[in-house]
């Protein structure tokens, strides 16, 4: 019950998206929270007052009075209830009018009266999204400290593609999860993490590469950014996508540009997760025609890439936390513990793909985590989620070395 007795101002807007406020309603709930909808009178022609009382078991509002007897919803009384107030649809007029303070509905009433954190999960169309009034309103709304849950890309109700798509119920009930579960424990600490293969190329179609699916750096990220870090997350080419708001992610292909990205920014970092599997060396030279097959044997001399570990490990000024991962597959421990020296980490996550279910690709990994001080800690196999957790909680949090 990670939401066990949070109360949760659910505000729904006119919105195709309205029909999944039900199941984000419901989601909520079975994580323990206690929801209190309050809905936009075209957020009513979406989806039922009914349905979504019948889940949350308590009357929806709406209006400043009920009309048949008078009865007064107190916005005020909502803004001190609510541990969180979450706006899921929030349409473009919704976020116009909450930037501005334009008061004229009970959920923006409430939202002005509130004193919880406020998330939103804007809901339309792709071009209403790209309006320059949208980004202009949504920074404001940012600069008021609110969170913003990023729309997804995809296919819309208009049958357009593009940007718009409100987040899907269970990724905004992680984020909302993970703001509750440890807010403000990583607060502010800046934090790079790699993520991802490399992809070397050999010719216009070919590259080398590896088999990294991007999970564990990616799991690291949300995990980092949900105890409240600001994450810069450098990603290989992989088919993952960001939750959290706080995650800044550049996308980069080859090992030479995730250096580069790396190196570029470490100097502010607090910390450093090195999680990809960046490839040790590129073709010396890379065809500019793709390559045709022949009788004879082809030969592609390799040149080592640089070493971002290695090269963090030499700029790490005191009080930076270098953090390197291995995946091995034979002399697990030595591996481990020679590359952390060589590149001077502070920590070394060991992965071997020797065990069942870790390593690249599986939603689930085994780790044993190793220190300067010859220390060693194994853990069971678990979800990359929880793996990552348990990195962060070790690295950052143990009595060994406290972070500081
Ligand atoms: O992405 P997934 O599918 O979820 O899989 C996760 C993972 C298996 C890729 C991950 O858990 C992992 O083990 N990553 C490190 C892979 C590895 O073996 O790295 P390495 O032994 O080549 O390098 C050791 C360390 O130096 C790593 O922190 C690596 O990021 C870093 N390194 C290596 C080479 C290089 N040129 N620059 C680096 O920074």
């Amino acid at each position: 019950m990670t939401l066990k007795d949070k109360h949760i101002v659910l505000g729904i807007t006119g919105s195709i998206a309205a029909y999944k406020a039900a199941s984000l309603a419901r989601l909520l709930i079975k994580a323990g929270a206690e929801v209190q909808i309050v809905i936009t009178p075209s957020g009513k022609e979406f989806i039922t007052p009914v349905t979504l009382s019948a889940l949350t078991g308590k009357p929806v509002v709406s209006e400043f009075f009920t009309a048949n007897d008078g009865t007064w919803h107190s916005h005020v009384d909502l803004g001190q209830w609510a541990d969180l107030m979450l706006i899921a649809p929030a349409t473009a007029a919704t976020l116009g009018k909450m930037a501005n303070g334009i008061a004229d509905n009970m959920l923006i009433t409430t939202y002005l009266s509130m004193k919880a954190p406020v998330m939103i999960a804007p809901a339309m169309d792709l071009d209403m999204f790209a309006h320059p009034s949208t980004t202009r309103n949504i920074e404001m709304l940012r600069s008021y400290g609110n969170i913003i849950i990023e729309p997804a890309a995809g296919e819309l109700a208009s049958h357009l593609i593009g940007k718009g798509r409100m987040e899907e119920p269970e990724k905004i009930l992680e984020v909302v999860e993970a703001f509750f579960a440890k807010k403000e424990t990583l607060d502010k600490k800046k934090i790079l993490i790699t993520a991802g293969p490399t992809y070397e190329k050999i010719d216009p179609v070919r590259f080398i590469g590896n088999y990294s699916s991007g999970k564990m750096g990616f799991a690291l990220a949300e995990e980092c950014a949900g105890r409240g870090a600001e994450v810069t997350l450098v990603a290989g080419p992989v088919a993952l996508k960001v939750n959290h708001p706080n995650i800044k992610r550049i996308d980069v292909e080859s090992a030479e540009q995730m250096y580069n990205a790396s190196v570029g920014v470490f100097g502010d970092m607090d910390a450093a997760i090195l999680c990809a599997a960046v490839a040790d060396f590129r073709p010396a030279e890379q065809y500019t025609q793709k390559v045709k097959r022949g009788e004879d044997d082809l030969t592609i001399a390799l040149t080592p890439n640089k070493d971002i570990a290695a090269s963090l490990g030499k700029m790490k000024k005191g009080g930076q936390m270098l953090v390197g991962f291995a995946l091995e597959t034979n002399d697990e421990e030595a591996n481990a513990l020679r590359k952390m020296e060589k590149k001077n980490l502070d920590y070394i996550v060991l992965n071997s793909l020797n065990d069942a279910g870790a390593g690249f690709q599986h939603d689930t990994n085994k780790i044993s985590i190793l220190n300067r001080n010859g220390e060693r800690k194994d853990f069971p196999l678990k979800s990359k989620k929880e793996v990552a957790s348990d990195i962060i909680e070790e690295v950052f949090f143990s009595l060994l070395r406290p972070f500081k």
